[in-house]
């Protein structure tokens, strides 16, 4: 089964949407694998977002991650990459489609709540960066048949 890797970031925790984010997520039918609130060392965040050192927006996005807690999750699902990073919109909240969290709750792309893998293979490299084997439950739910084909 797909995994993708979400955050809620600080300005999602700060403003109480741990619940809506994953309320999304849920009512999509995905499935959550793991789930951890948590401090970001800056090194976890300088691995993270390695891909993006050097560019103009590089320090303050690792400031932004770092400065309080977030919820760091897993979840599972067919197509899970592509049906979470739609839930969440566009990287930036004035180009993310209506009904889209960054739309609902954002205005600025240094603001912008939530991260998601962007493949499958990040899917699978972020949770592995993220959480430990034995933090990751595998399980079935009675209602999957009605989600998954
Ligand atoms: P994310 O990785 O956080 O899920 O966001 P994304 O794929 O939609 O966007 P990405 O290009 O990977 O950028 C990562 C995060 O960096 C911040 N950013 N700021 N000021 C800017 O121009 C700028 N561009 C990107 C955003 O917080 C973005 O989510
Ligand atoms: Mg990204």
């Amino acid at each position: 089964m797909e995994k993708t890797f979400v955050l809620v970031k600080p300005d999602g925790v700060q403003r109480g949407l741990i619940g809506e984010v994953i309320r999304r997520l849920e009512q999509r039918g995905l499935r959550l694998v793991a789930a951890k609130f948590m401090q970001v060392s800056k090194e976890l965040a300088e691995t993270h977002y390695a891909i993006h050192k050097g560019k103009p927006f590089y320090d303050g996005l690792i400031a932004y991650i770092i400065s309080t807690p977030v919820m760091a999750m897993a979840w599972e699902g067919p197509n899970a990459v592509a049906a979470v990073r739609q839930t969440m919109g566009a990287t930036r909240p004035t180009e993310a489609a209506p009904g889209t969290i960054r739309h609902d709750f954002g205005l600025e792309v240094g603001r912008n709540l939530t991260h998601a893998s962007d493949s499958p293979e990040n899917g699978e490299k972020e949770v592995a960066l993220w959480f430990r084997e034995d933090e990751l439950v595998s399980w079935e739910r009675a209602l999957d048949p009605w989600y998954f084909e």
